[in-house]
């Protein structure tokens, strides 16, 4: 029979465990930056673009409980990696526009001699978004593409709309494309069910913000994603095409991570065809 005490103490075991758990995922975790280095092998990749690095940033959801602070934070990681070229991989802002020029603001610090570029998701507004990052040097890609040339060598870096709040276009994407390896912004990673179809050789996306809460045992219980937790984070190989899915650094509905850490990713572009 269980006692007086034996169930106070239970009781109280359970509400400290509960808080526990609630500080952690409320106030630790969604500040606790994880760096992950991954390195995609293209094949036919051009000797020039050998060991060329990305730095991802995704899912920023800028708002009062993802504070300019950390953001600034987190551009100041992305400098310390010195990577050649930064993606930003869309959902900048979470339910207000009010947010969108300081986290430009913040955004417009990032360093890449090859340039930063971006693609929008399904929480940012294209009126006015687009403008002001591109006036602090970021280039929006919507359905477009542009050549990166290393001396006379190149490949394609190209950006697509948001697969639900745009009009997602891969064949205008990639018109007048050739066979040199292609590299696409895409926020979600969804769209992989028609990108495997096509020729692009390696995919940054987000949005899944891998699920942001994730049981041990089980994984992310909600994934906004039609193939549930399949794309919920980390590297995939579809048909030809490589697509990498980052946690992101922000979050929506609910101002909490668990076990879904806010990450940076730097990606290292190798030739496949030269590894043994
Ligand atoms: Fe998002």
């Amino acid at each position: 029979m269980i006692s007086r005490r034996m169930f106070i103490q239970g009781a109280c075991g359970y509400v400290l465990g509960v808080m526990s758990v609630g500080g952690y995922s409320c106030l630790l975790e969604p500040r606790w930056l994880e760096i992950r280095k991954v390195f995609i092998n293209i094949h036919a990749l051009p000797k020039q673009f050998e060991g060329m690095t990305i730095a991802q940033l995704s899912d920023i959801h800028h708002c009062k409980y993802v504070p300019r602070e950390f953001i600034k934070k987190c551009v100041r990681k992305v400098n310390t990696l010195s990577p050649d070229m930064i993606a930003l991989t869309g959902d900048f802002v979470y339910g207000s526009k009010e947010f969108i020029s300081s986290v430009a603001e913040e955004l417009a610090e990032l360093k890449a001699k090859e340039g930063v570029f971006a693609v929008l998701g399904n929480h940012d507004c294209k009126d006015g978004t687009v403008d002001i990052l591109s006036k602090k040097g970021i280039r929006v890609l919507i359905n477009e593409h542009i050549p990166l040339y290393r001396k006379k060598d190149y490949l394609f870096i190209a950006g697509v709309d948001d697969l639900w709040a745009g009009k997602l276009d891969l064949e205008t994407t990639l018109k007048g494309t050739d066979d040199k390896p292609k590299v696409l912004l895409c926020h979600n990673p969804d769209a992989i069910e028609k990108i495997k179809h096509t020729n692009v050789d390696f995919v940054m996306a987000g949005h899944t913000h891998g699920g942001q809460v994730c049981l041990p045992l089980y994984g992310p219980p909600v994934v906004y994603s039609k193939f549930g937790a399949r794309y919920a984070s980390g590297l995939f190989h579809e048909e030809k095409t490589t697509m990498y899915v980052n946690k992101g650094i922000g979050v929506s509905n609910f101002p909490i991570r668990f076990f879904a850490r806010p990450e940076i990713t730097l990606f290292t572009l190798q030739n496949s065809a030269q590894i043994i």
